[in-house]
Formats: structure tokens, sequence, C-alpha cells
């Protein structure tokens, strides 16, 4: 089995999605905020941004949450090969997922666009208190977190491993994705163009539920737990 995961699954840790009502795409125009372009032309915005919205939420208050802990124990019991996720938030890691694949990168590491030199985000957070945007304290360069922004392209090596694990798996997890983002939103289609049963995990219907075998319109924070705690169906073995 191959889990793959996108903001719905951090939700009930506090950090909002993108596309649900009050998700953060409702709020703040990614055109300006998570564009690459928008972010060489203007980096202060970002950095505002990042300031005031993204680390106190992702850096004071999340924690795994249920939906996480439940994706680590299926790897600790060896039914997950890995989580293939979308997020940027760590969170599946602090739940002791030890194979994850980050799609969209992660807001950890802060790097200078000059030098390559890295930063922690406590690091960069206290150096926006005095300077947005931040300067590499080694050549001056642009800071910019190691997220995937609109624009840009996806880490290869990540995307060369999520395609590996979709094709082979018997099973294709999706849990809270709006699947609306490609490439990343390619991935499911492509477990079920390999063979592989898909299942989706979200509180709204989806656009690519008709291609799932099945769908639960649930929280994942109670769902997976559930399922967990489930014994398999027994295999009625033939009478011989
Ligand atoms: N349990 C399960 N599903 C949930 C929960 C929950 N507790 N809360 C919300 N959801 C569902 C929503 O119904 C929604 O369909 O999770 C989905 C989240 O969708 P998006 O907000 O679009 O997030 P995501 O699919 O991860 O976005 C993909 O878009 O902006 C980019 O890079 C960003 O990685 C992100 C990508």
């Amino acid at each position: 089995m191959v889990a793959f995961t996108g903001a719905g699954i951090s939700e009930e840790s506090g950090i909002p999605t993108y596309r649900d009502t009050n998700g953060l795409w409702t709020k703040y125009d990614p055109s300006k905020y998570a564009s690459i372009d928008y972010f060489l032309q203007d980096p202060s915005y970002y950095w505002h941004f990042f300031r005031e919205v993204r680390y106190p939420l992702l850096f004071e208050s999340a924690q795994p949450n249920p939906g996480h802990l439940a994706l680590a124990d299926l790897e600790r019991t060896g039914k997950l090969r890995c989580v293939i996720t979308q997020n940027i938030d760590g969170l599946h890691q602090e739940a002791g997922s030890t194979r994850v694949i980050e799609l969209h990168g992660n807001t950890r590491i802060i790097r200078c666009l000059e030098c390559s030199k890295e930063f922690t985000a406590e690091k960069v957070y206290e150096m926006t208190e005095t300077r947005i945007p931040p300067l590499c304290t080694d050549c001056g360069g642009l800071l910019k977190p190691a997220v995937v922004f609109f624009g840009e392209q996806l880490p290869q090596d990540a995307v060369h491993d999520a395609y590996a694990e979709a094709e082979a798996c018997d099973l294709f997890l999706v849990v809270g994705s709006s699947l609306v983002v490609y490439p990343a939103a390619h991935i499911p289609v492509r477990a079920k163009e390999c063979g592989a049963r898909l299942v989706i995990i979200n509180k709204e219907p989806t656009v690519m539920d008709t291609l799932a075998d099945a769908v639960l319109n649930a929280k994942a924070g109670t769902t997976l737990p559930q399922i967990i705690a489930t014994p398999a169906p027994q295999r009625n073995t033939p009478k011989t």
C-alpha cells in the first residue's frame, strides 16, 4: 500500500487547507504568495506572509494528528511502503513515518538563491524581525524556503520515486487532497493505470471519485485509526 496525502490530513492539526471554505488560497492570492515569478519580483510579499501566517501555523502549534500517526503505524507493521505527500509541514516525519516523498518540498530548510547556504526556519524567522526580505549572512543573496512555488519544477528525484512506488503498489490510498494540482494529481491516475486499487479518503467529493474503487467522505483523523483497528476480513478458504 502507498499513501498519497494533501493538506486535508493536516487540517486536524490546525493547519488550514488551501481550497476549503476557509482555505489559505481563499484569503491569500497564490499568484502572489506562492508563485516564483512574483517572489523574485517582490520577495517581501512572501516573507510578510511567512512571518504572519506560515511560521506561526507550521512551527509553533502544529502537531501530528491521529491520521498521521495511523499512517506511521501502517508503515511500522509493514503494510505501507511509503507516504507520497504534497504537504510541506513535515508532520508525517514527526509522526514517525520514515519513507516520506515530499513532492512540494518542505518549509524546514531555507536556502540562499545565490550560494545555497542553508538556514533553519527558526533562524530566518528571527532574521525577519529586523529585515524583510531576509538576506544570506554569507553573500547577501535572497533567501527562499525549499518549497516548490507555482511555476517551479518539482524535485525530480521525488517525482521519480513517487511514480516508481505508484506503478508498483497494490493499493493507492489518497488522503485529504482535492486532486486538482498537477503534476502531483497525475500520480494516483498512474497507480490506477498500473493495476492498483484506488481508495480516496476525503472530507468532500473529489474530481477523481469516479476513478476510485472506494471513496470515504470522512475526516482522516477519525477514519484512518478506525481502518487500522478493523481486523482484515478473513479470506474464506475454499472447503477441501
Ligand atoms: N480529513 C480529510 N479530508 C479533509 C479534511 C480532513 N480533516 N479537511 C479537509 N479535507 C479535504 C478537503 O475537502 C479538500 O478536498 O482535503 C482537501 C484539501 O484540498 P486542498 O486544499 O486543495 O489541498 P491539496 O489537495 O493538498 O492541494 C494541493 O495545491 O496550493 C497547492 O502546493 C499546494 O500542495 C498543495 C497543492
